[in-house]
């Protein structure tokens, strides 16, 4: 059983939909054993307390410095020992030591087909004001594995949504969430915990023999 821990900073409706696939079984062989968030006013942690699962807040505004704030966030993951990090839209950087003691066990979802419209600066709606003002017709969303830079490690899954004309930031945002985020997040997730997800020389390959 994969042991996940999902980091949150707003409405948590993609660990919604992580929670809502495991209970439908969409998602196997994964328990989500705790929830951080960097905000307490997050929904998300709501969310979690609704489904019983522990939920935690790590916030910067606690500590005195960004390198303290670090190492609490980082000994609460040493503490839970996950085997798979989702930032379920954690607007937290996160820390290298994180990175380079969980290569390969840190995923994201990020509201682009990356490497559009993607890295610093680069969350949440203004992902959608940006492909707006860009005038693209296909945008989409991306799970990826985290690196050290912004939005730049192996994809794992993409899935595209056509811009519909009247669009605004906001309509889009909602319509990449329903058609690619809730699904290729829980998917992806179900990969890996089912043991088809590798990554070599910074390239995802996915095993897509039958169960
Ligand atoms: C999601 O759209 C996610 O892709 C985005 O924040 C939103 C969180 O919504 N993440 C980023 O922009 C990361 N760069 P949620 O709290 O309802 O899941």
């Amino acid at each position: 059983m994969l042991k996940v821990v999902v980091l949150v900073s707003g409405g948590g409706t993609n660990l919604q939909a992580l929670i809502d696939a495991g209970k439908c079984g969409t998602i196997t062989n994964a328990q989500i054993i705790g929830v951080i968030s960097n905000n307490k006013n997050a929904f998300a942690l709501e969310r979690a307390k609704q489904n019983n699962i522990p939920a935690y807040v790590v916030s910067p505004k606690d500590y005195d410095s960004r390198e303290i704030f670090n190492d609490a966030l980082l000994n609460k993951i040493d503490e839970l020992q996950p085997d798979l990090i989702v930032l379920a839209g954690f607007l937290v950087v996160i820390p290298e030591q994180m990175i380079q003691r969980y290569r390969n066990q840190i995923i994201n979802i990020h509201p682009s087909l990356i490497p559009s419209f993607c890295g610093t600066g680069f969350y949440g709606l203004k992902v959608h004001e940006a492909a707006l003002e860009r005038g693209v017709k296909v945008v989409g969303a991306t799970v990826h594995f985290v690196d050290e830079g912004t939005d730049t490690g192996p994809i794992i899954l993409q899935k595209a949504v056509e811009v519909q004309p009247g669009d605004t930031p906001k309509t889009l945002q909602k319509r990449v969430m329903e058609e690619a985020e809730w699904k290729i997040l829980p998917k992806a997730v179900d990969l890996i915990a089912n043991g088809k997800v590798s990554v070599k020389d910074g390239l995802v390959a996915i095993d897509t023999a039958q169960r």
